[in-house]
C-alpha cells in the first residue's frame, strides 16, 4: 500500500517576545497566576505590519528547502487558520502568490486549534487518491495576536503566534513502514459557544455597537473548555491506538496541542504516558491554535525528540469543538 510521508517540516515565530512580566503592565495578572494555571512564560508576538500569510509563507519556505523541492513542485496547499488575513480570498492563495507557485488548487479551512490535523489528513487523501498529486503543502498559521482581547486577563495571556508548515508526499519506496499511518478526527458542534470568535462572520455584522461590545475577539468559558479538551483528547488517544493496534508504549514520542500544561498533565497521567515521552514547548510559544502542533513537531525534531523510525502520536483540541489525533512513523 501506498504511504504519504512527511517530506519537510519547518517553522516561523515572530521576533517580538511578550513576557509575562509585559502583560502585567496590561492586565491585572501576575507571573505567578500565569505560569500556575498555565505553563506560559512567554509568547511570541507579530509586529502590526506581519501578517497570518507572513509567517505562514516563512513556514513554508523551510518546508520547501527541508524536503528538497523548490515550490514549482507543489501540487496544493491547504492553509489551517482562524486568523486569515482577510475574510476572503483564503489566505492559502495569498502564500500561493508569494511563494510564486502558479494555478494549483490552493484553500482555507478552519477546524481552530485541530486544524493541522483535520488538513493533513485531507492531504493525505489527496495523495492516496489522485496520482496527478505528489506533493502537498500543508500550513498551520496563526496571528492570534490580532483576535485576542488585550482587556481580558482570562484570554490575553494564553495566546502567541506562530507557523508549521509540512511538505507531504507520497513514499516511492513501497517497502518503508514510513509515512502517517492514521489519523482520526471529529466534532461536536454542540459546544461550539464555548470557545468562539463572534464576529467576523454573516451571524455578526460589523457596526460600532458590535465593536463597542467587543465581539470581534475572542471568547472563552476557560473551566468548561479545560474539562472538554482533557475528555476529548484522551478518547481520541486510546480510540487511535486501539484500532491500529498499538498501545502507549509503542509510541516514542507524543505531541499534544500545546495550550496549557495543566491540561497535558492531566493527559499525561490518564493515559499512562510517561512524561519524558510528552513534548512541551508552551512555555515560550503560548498557544498558538493551527501552528501548534506543526510548530512543536518541528522543535521537537530540531531537539532531538523524535529520531528515524520513531512512532509519533500528536492529539489536539479546539474550538468548534474539534479534535484530531494522528500517527506517523518517522522517515
Ligand atoms: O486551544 C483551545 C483550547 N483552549 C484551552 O484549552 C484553554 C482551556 N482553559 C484553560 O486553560 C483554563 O481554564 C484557563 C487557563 C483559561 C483558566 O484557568 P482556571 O484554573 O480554569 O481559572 P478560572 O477561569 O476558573 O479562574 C480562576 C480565577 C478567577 O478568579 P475568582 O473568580 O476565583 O476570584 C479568575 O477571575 O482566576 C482569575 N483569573 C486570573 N487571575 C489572574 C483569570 N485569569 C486571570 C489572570 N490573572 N490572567
Amino acid at each position: 500500500m501506498a504511504h504519504v510521508i512527511i517530506k519537510g517540516i519547518g517553522s516561523h515565530v515572530p521576533d517580538c517576545i511578550l513576557s509575562n512580566a509585559d502583560l502585567e503592565h496590561r492586565v491585572d495578572t501576575t507571573n505567578e497566576w500565569i505560569v500556575g494555571r498555565t505553563g506560559i512564560e512567554s509568547r511570541r508576538i507579530c509586529l502590526d505590519t506581519e501578517t497570518t500569510s507572513d509567517l505562514g509563507y516563512e513556514a513554508a519556505q523551510k518546508a520547501l528547502k527541508h524536503a528538497h523541492i523548490s515550490s514549482c513542485d507543489v501540487d496544493l496547499i491547504i492553509v489551517a487558520t482562524v486568523t486569515p488575513d482577510m475574510q476572503f480570498p483564503a489566505t492559502a492563495c495569498i502564500i500561493q502568490e508569494k511563494l510564486k507557485c502558479t494555478d494549483i488548487p490552493c484553500f482555507d479551512i478552519n477546524s481552530a486549534c485541530s486544524g493541522f490535523i483535520y488538513a493533513i489528513d485531507i492531504a493525505r487523501n489527496f495523495l492516496l487518491n489522485n496520482p496527478m498529486m505528489k506533493n502537498v503543502l500543508v500550513i498551520g498559521t496563526e496571528k492570534m495576536s490580532s483576535i485576542v482581547d488585550w482587556e481580558d486577563r482570562a484570554t490575553c495571556v494564553l495566546f502567541g503566534d506562530g507557523a508549521g508548515a509540512v511538505v507531504l508526499s507520497r513514499d516511492t519506496d513501497r517497502d518503508s513502514e514510513a509515512g502517517i499511518i492514521d489519523v482520526l478526527i471529529g466534532a461536536d458542534g454542540h459546544c461550539a459557544s464555548m470557545l468562539c470568535c463572534p464576529g467576523w462572520g454573516a451571524a455578526i455584522p460589523v457596526n460600532v455597537e458590535n465593536v463597542k461590545k467587543r465581539e470581534y475577539f475572542i471568547k472563552m468559558e476557560g473551566r468548561e473548555v479545560f474539562k472538554e479538551a482533557i475528555k476529548r483528547m484522551c478518547a481520541v488517544v486510546e480510540d487511535i491506538l486501539l484500532r491500529n493496534h498499538l498501545t502507549i508504549d509503542d509510541v516514542a514520542c507524543v505531541i499534544p496541542h500545546q495550550a496549557n500544561m495543566r491540561i497535558i498533565g492531566a493527559i499525561t497521567d490518564r493515559l499512562g504516558i510517561p512524561s519524558p515521552k510528552m513534548y512541551v514547548n508552551l512555555q515560550h510559544r503560548g498557544n498558538t491554535s493551527a501552528a501548534s502542533i506543526p510548530i512543536a513537531i518541528d522543535e521537537a525534531l530540531q531537539q532531538g525528540y523524535i529520531g528515524p523510525g520513531d512512532l509519533v502520536l500528536t492529539v489536539a483540541f479546539g474550538a468548534g469543538m474539534t479534535w484530531g489525533a494522528a500517527l506517523i512513523r518517522w522517515k
